[in-house]
């Protein structure tokens, strides 16, 4: 009887245990299937992030007629050509948070169609859909944050098809400063990037902190693929020095030029939208800019390889705001598979030259003029750590023309707040 018993154990046993490893198999597979893969995050932002957001020119107006017109008019302007893929809704897209379910919802009356009808209509024309929150219990516009929430968020962010999420940084419990509660910050925003990462869609994760707790330090370890470094630019060239919003183009350049070794390719610092094309016409405010000045802005975003998220409303674009956000050439610097940001390598009575190393053995250099007068600048190519026994040949990107081949000098004439951007590759 006993043998029998034993007999009968015996293929019961085996038979238990393959079940438990198919079990595990299955959960494995499950897990391996819902994760994002590793490579597929790091082709996410190979080359900076390039799109639109809400908030420069609408603000609380976001709606899903704006998302969808936008839309449109990437495809009609040729901005979905020039490589601009995300529209991104910032603040103010929801509703609430339901009570029974704890999930978000859409305002209503702006987002009559609900989301993912919105992200449906965005993927038909080939782009890529965007959305807000915030890592604290409420975004800065006082609408619900995702504290606590993260897994369910996010999962009901990737059932919506959405493909890129910037998350803020206001009302975030156990504050206490501007600056030392980072271990906070990492913790918060850890918890939504891993809920992303869980969800098994790809989800660019975009760190808006601002900057005081340093996030080009700990962005990409916990899940970013760009992060802000300062506060929120207004439409405006330059304010006196502040330790919060708003700041203008200038500072946020000037923020920029110590951090280029924490920028790179899967990670980007993040000098906040473009005012461009703005004509002090948005929701933020600023007095506005001048094209010399709008065009400043690309050319350094570009030569930071910052990302280029547009902040006017690209369906009423002038014809200067189109040669500046158009510009193929200015936009392939900014591109450039080295993803390196430019370090300022010259400078002297408010006169700059920023220098950018391009694939295939190419410089580009900026000559940027901060005076409130004309400037003519001329370096060396010893000031510009360029070998001075050399000959280059020099294009300049915003006349579309060459500008000869150079030995031992470069000069431009400057109007006030303007900068001149050239590409420079050796004369062999
Ligand atoms: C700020 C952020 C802005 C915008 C705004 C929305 O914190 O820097 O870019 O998102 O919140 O309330």
């Amino acid at each position: 009887m006993k043998k029998i018993k034993f007999v009968f154990l015996i293929p019961v046993t085996v038979f238990i245990f393959f079940i438990g490893c198919n079990e595990n198999k299955k959960e494995g597979m499950f897990k391996a299937d819902a994760t994002v893969d590793s490579a597929v995050l790091a082709n996410l932002a190979k080359t900076p992030p390039m799109g639109w957001n809400s908030w420069n020119p609408f603000g609380k107006n976001v709606s899903e007629q704006v998302i969808r017109e936008t839309a449109d008019s990437f495809v009609s302007t040729g901005l979905k050509d020039a490589g601009f893929t995300y529209i991104v809704m910032d603040d103010f897209w929801s509703g609430g948070r339901d009570s029974v379910t704890g999930l978000l919802y859409p305002d209503p009356k702006r987002f009559p169609s609900g989301i993912k009808a919105l992200a449906d209509y965005v993927h038909s024309k080939g782009l890529k859909l965007g959305i807000y929150s915030d890592a604290g219990t409420k975004t800065c516009g006082e609408m619900p944050g995702s504290y606590g929430y993260e897994e369910k968020d996010a999962k009901q962010f990737a059932e919506w098809g959405i493909d890129f999420l910037k998350y803020d940084y206001c009302f975030c419990p156990d504050y206490v400063s501007w600056n030392n509660d980072y271990k906070m910050a990492i913790q918060r925003y850890k918890a939504m990037g891993d809920a992303l990462k869980a969800t098994g869609r790809p989800i660019l994760f975009s760190i808006c902190e601002w900057g005081p707790r340093s996030p080009w330090l700990w962005g990409k370890e916990v899940g970013g693929q760009m992060w802000r470094t300062s506060y929120d630019i207004h439409d405006i060239w330059d304010v006196p020095r502040n330790e919060t919003s708003p700041i203008g183009i200038l500072t946020s350049i000037d923020v920029m030029s110590d951090l280029g070794r924490f920028s790179g390719p899967g990670g980007w610092n993040d000098p906040d939208m473009l005012v461009v094309g703005l004509n002090n016409t948005g929701f933020i405010k600023g007095g506005g800019c001048n094209d010399i000045e709008y065009r400043t802005q690309m050319s350094m975003w570009c030569m930071f390889s910052a990302p280029l998220m547009m902040g006017c409303d690209v369906r009423n674009m002038n014809e200067t705001t189109k040669t500046i956000l158009l510009n193929k050439e200015i936009i392939a610097i900014d591109q450039d598979s080295l993803g390196k940001q430019a370090y300022r390598v010259w400078r002297k009575d408010g006169l700059e030259v920023w220098k950018k190393p391009l694939s295939g053995g190419k410089f580009a250099v900026a000559l940027l003029n901060r005076n409130s007068s004309v400037k003519t600048l001329t370096v060396s190519w010893k000031d510009i750590e360029m070998d001075p026994t050399k000959r280059y040949d020099v294009y300049d990107v915003w006349k579309h023309a060459t500008a000869g081949s150079k030995l031992a000098t470069i000069s431009s004439v400057l109007q006030p707040h303007e900068t001149n951007v050239f590409v420079l590759k050796e004369n062999k």
